[in-house]
């Protein structure tokens, strides 16, 4: 299983390069990245396993902040009417989004940031989300509010962008013009 020794820190060449798209058919390798990515989502939300591994916990992580550059993330968020979101995917891409913007309040974090950044974090309010699930199943996904901002930063991540590069530096807290607020 992964732990935080896994994790790659900011700094690290590999956060900001391009990665690759994954080939089908998955091979093996790529599938236990996925479901290692998974899993240590799940096992950072986890009150008894996040302590006795002192994972940090966290509600996304993408390939390339474990040191492997391919078009790979996990999540595992809830929306505000607790409907879970629990996904490896690869080869996701963002096929539509809204005009509509949001932000995070109290801006974002990031596993791979030991730091905070503050500063609002502009992201499309809504988001269609294509990808493959570890079985090869193409899956296409509405999202908005959380969920929908998670999947937008550890998608950032498969391009080499961190959160803080959108944060506007002369105005960091002054809201996207045309927005809906999250909590
Ligand atoms: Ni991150």
């Amino acid at each position: 299983m992964l732990t935080m020794k896994n994790i790659v820190k900011e700094g690290q060449p590999i956060l900001r390069q391009k990665a690759e798209e994954v080939p089908l058919p998955f091979s093996k390798e790529d599938v236990k990245i996925a479901n290692e990515l998974l899993e240590f989502v799940i096992n950072s939300q986890d009150p008894i396993v996040s302590q006795k591994y002192q994972l940090r916990a966290g509600i996304g992580l993408a390939a390339p902040q474990i040191g492997v550059s391919k078009r790979i993330f996990a999540v595992h968020v809830r929306d505000e009417n607790g409907k879970l979101f629990s996904y490896a995917l690869l080869n996701p891409k963002m096929i539509s989004h809204s005009v509509q913007m949001t932000y995070l309040d109290g801006g974002e974090g990031c596993l791979s940031v030991d730091r905070d950044v503050p500063g609002l974090v502009p992201r499309y309010a809504k988001i269609t989300v294509k990808g493959y699930t570890p079985d090869g199943s193409e899956v296409q996904l509405k999202l908005k509010g959380l969920p929908s901002i998670c999947f937008q930063h550890e998608m950032d991540h498969l391009d080499g962008i961190m959160f803080y590069d959108r944060i506007d530096k002369k105005q960091p807290f002054t809201p996207p013009s045309d927005l809906v607020t999250h909590r």
